[in-house]
């Protein structure tokens, strides 16, 4: 996509009319070639009317985020994280993962208005659209060992999902092992990425997708049961206080894991999964599924299920899938 495409975008964003014409010369650019700008918009997951006469308008407005704002937020923060807000990227936590290597401090996060190649767990695709979501990754070094993080995807589950509920979204639970629902239907995705010595120190990528306002469009893409804010918010969050409040939210939850793991999540953790007690169909990724009945959570983040022929089981591996039965 093309910067003047995101700065129309811009011009647009209120949901009103404005005339091509207005829009190309605030922008300093002809009307056909504001005109081929626009014709991408809809690879973005929103629509944009052209009515002859009156001009172009989105068939939502669109809040962009306010970096100015969600900086004066987090400069009050410590842990220290310092944000870089892009219009277009491939995927936040790639770049996040190539910043690293690098030499990038504990911190840095990344938030992109779309990304063009989002990656959600077990190589999927993770769908999102402009102004529709929020999309970041965060990079925290620990301390302890890679072999420690067990547990970490857990903990950054239930740091979003007590933001979300903060910021007003309701009926807030998770399911193991960090996805963010609620009424059982999928709220928010996180990507956890570490690498790092065995004994430390080691280095987390912390990518999380919130589904704000899917249209339609998004919808059609999604082929799990999801819920965005609009739909479980009695009054909506701005997209700007959202993300302010889930990075310092995360920053406190990931320094907190640094000094003693899951253990100081575990209670909260366990008190917001929407699994608990109940009966799933557990699908491993190269087994037969089975069906066993939730019991805890173990210390070291695995779920302790029990089988219909009475043994117990701690599921340890990201890879597997429950679903309720
Ligand atoms: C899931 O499959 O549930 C995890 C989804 C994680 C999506 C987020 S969006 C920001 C970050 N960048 C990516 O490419 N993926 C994560």
């Amino acid at each position: 996509m093309s910067a003047l495409t995101f700065q129309a975008l811009r011009s647009l964003a209120d949901g009103r009319f404005h005339s091509g014409e207005d829009i190309a010369r605030s922008l300093n650019r002809s009307r056909a070639t504001l005109s081929e700008a626009l014709k991408r918009v809809p690879d973005l997951g929103i629509e944009l009317f052209s009515v002859p006469g009156k001009g172009y308008r989105l068939a939502q407005p669109i809040e962009f985020l306010d970096a100015k704002a969600i900086g004066k937020r987090l400069a009050t923060v410590q842990p220290r994280v310092s944000l870089e807000i892009v219009d277009e990227i491939d995927s936040t936590s790639t770049r996040l993962l190539a910043l690293a290597a690098e030499g990038a401090p504990s911190g840095t996060a990344l938030a992109a208005e779309w990304q063009n190649s989002g990656r959600g767990r077990r190589g999927r695709a993770w769908v999102s659209s402009l102004g529709g979501s929020l999309t970041f990754s965060l990079l925290w070094r620990f301390e302890r060992g890679a072999g420690h993080l067990a547990g970490l995807s857990l903990a950054v589950g239930e740091a979003v999902a007590r933001a979300l509920a903060r910021c007003g979204v309701e009926r807030v639970q998770v399911k193991w092992p960090n996805d963010v629902v609620v009424d059982f239907r999928k709220l928010a995705g996180i990507l956890v990425e570490t690498s790092g010595e065995s004994q430390g120190p080691s280095v987390a990528i912390v990518g999380v997708g919130v589904n704000y306002r899917l249209g339609e469009k998004s919808l059609d893409l999604i082929d799990q049961a999801v819920i965005d804010v609009a739909g479980c918010a009695q009054e909506m969050p701005s997209r700007s206080d959202l993300l302010a409040e889930l990075l310092v939210t995360l920053s406190n939850a990931l320094a907190q894991f640094d000094r003693s793991g899951f253990a100081a999540a575990r209670d909260s953790w366990r008190s917001l999964h929407a699994y608990q007690g109940r009966r799933v169909r557990v699908f491993p990724a190269h087994e037969a599924a089975y069906d066993a009945e939730v019991v805890d959570v173990a210390p070291d983040g695995a779920l302790v299920v029990s089988t219909a022929d009475g043994r117990a089981l701690n599921l340890a591996s990201a890879d597997i899938t429950l679903r309720a039965r």
